[in-house]
């Protein structure tokens, strides 16, 4: 038997060479295209930490690919980049020179004061890591009820939205890798958390110390916050050793993973440093294709409600499932 992966849909395990039709574009994106079929909406709002202790493994990159993917099915989400190197800032071509996450949860300014729009994108948003982020956890550490403060600010803005008749759909917090009074701010605020696991050694035993932490969170903090997705990154089906970790990850954790796993793919890597997603970067290179599919699972899981009626009403005109207008 063969120990690949199976996708569920053609091979995406493997980088291919570009197509003649859909070239990588360093263009500023000025639109998307929506998708043929929208993504089902969560009956309330869904809000999700992507949290690993472990550097590089694929945080940053799931949180800003799945939120654009999100975004392209229709879906109104906002990315909280909790990071202070403010990767997801970059990858999703956002400011972060002015106010930002330090201001709210240092100065408590609120969070409607901080967002940003994402160029291209009608529904997608982003608080941004600012510069001064990185001395936030100093900053907060006398401050009362300090890892909640994040969950406070983001409760008010919900309600917010929702008295506008403005529900947002989905929130994703991109987190340091660490698990520090940022971190635990994050898992506060959350009900769900999405764990990426790049495929390698000692993976697994990177996620008990999370679930240690989390159970912590749990019992003083937020009752509700639990992992509920478990998404493989860097995939490389070509190894033994990916296969072996995703079966493990598969026998630990059958309901949480979603077994669509993310190819190590160059365009991934590639599309920060032109400010954008591979969503838009490259929509047909096979990370953008599996990140889709990844991002419309996510939707299905926590779907029940009809989506949003679109903005247009015109219907796409490509049979690809997203890609980027660009000026
Ligand atoms: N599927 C992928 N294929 C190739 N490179 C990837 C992929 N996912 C992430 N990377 C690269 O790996 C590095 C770490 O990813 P990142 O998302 O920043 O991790 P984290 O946020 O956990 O530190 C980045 O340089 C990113 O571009
Ligand atoms: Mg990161």
């Amino acid at each position: 038997m063969s120990n690949e992966v199976n996708t569920g849909e053609s091979t995406v395990s493997r980088e291919t060479s570009q197509t003649a039709t859909n070239k990588p574009t360093n263009k500023p994106v000025i639109g998307t295209r929506r998708l043929k079929e929208p993504m089902p909406r969560p009956i309330k709002t869904r809000l999700f930490t992507v949290a690993n202790q472990k550097g590089g493994v694929g945080k940053t990159t799931s949180t800003v690919n799945i939120a654009a993917a999100l975004a392209m099915g229709g879906l109104k989400v906002l990315v909280i980049d909790l990071d202070p190197q403010g990767n997801a800032c970059t990858a999703l071509g956002v400011d972060r020179d002015g106010e930002g996450m330090y201001e709210l949860l240092v100065e408590e300014k609120p969070l409607s004061t901080i967002i940003q729009k994402v160029a291209g994108f009608p529904h997608l948003e982003c608080a941004p890591a600012n510069q001064e982020l990185a001395n936030a956890e100093i900053s907060m550490v006398n401050m009362v009820a300090r890892e909640s403060i994040l969950k406070f600010a983001l409760n008010d803005y919900l309600k917010e939205r929702e008295a506008a008749g403005d529900r947002l759909d989905y929130v994703i917090i991109d987190c340091p890798p660490s698990l520090g009074l940022l971190t635990i701010n994050a898992l506060t605020a959350a009900d769900e958390v999405l764990v990426p696991i790049q495929c390698e050694y000692y993976s697994l035993e990177g996620i008990s110390l999370l679930v240690s932490t989390l159970s912590k969170v749990q019992r003083a903090l937020n009752s509700t916050v639990h992992i509920s997705t478990i998404l493989l990154t860097m995939f490389d089906s070509r190894t033994r050793l990916a296969n072996d970790v995703a079966n493990d990850v598969r026998a630990h954790f059958p309901r949480e993973l979603i077994d669509i796993p993310i190819p190590r793919a160059v365009r991934v890597s590639e599309a920060p440093s032109f400010r954008q997603t591979v969503m838009t970067y490259d929509a047909s290179s096979p990370g953008a294709v599996a990140y889709m599919q990844v991002a419309r699972e996510i939707a299905q899981r926590g779907s029940s409600a009809t989506p949003h009626e679109p903005d247009e009403p015109d219907e796409p005109d490509e049979p690809n499932e997203a890609g980027a207008i660009t000026a």
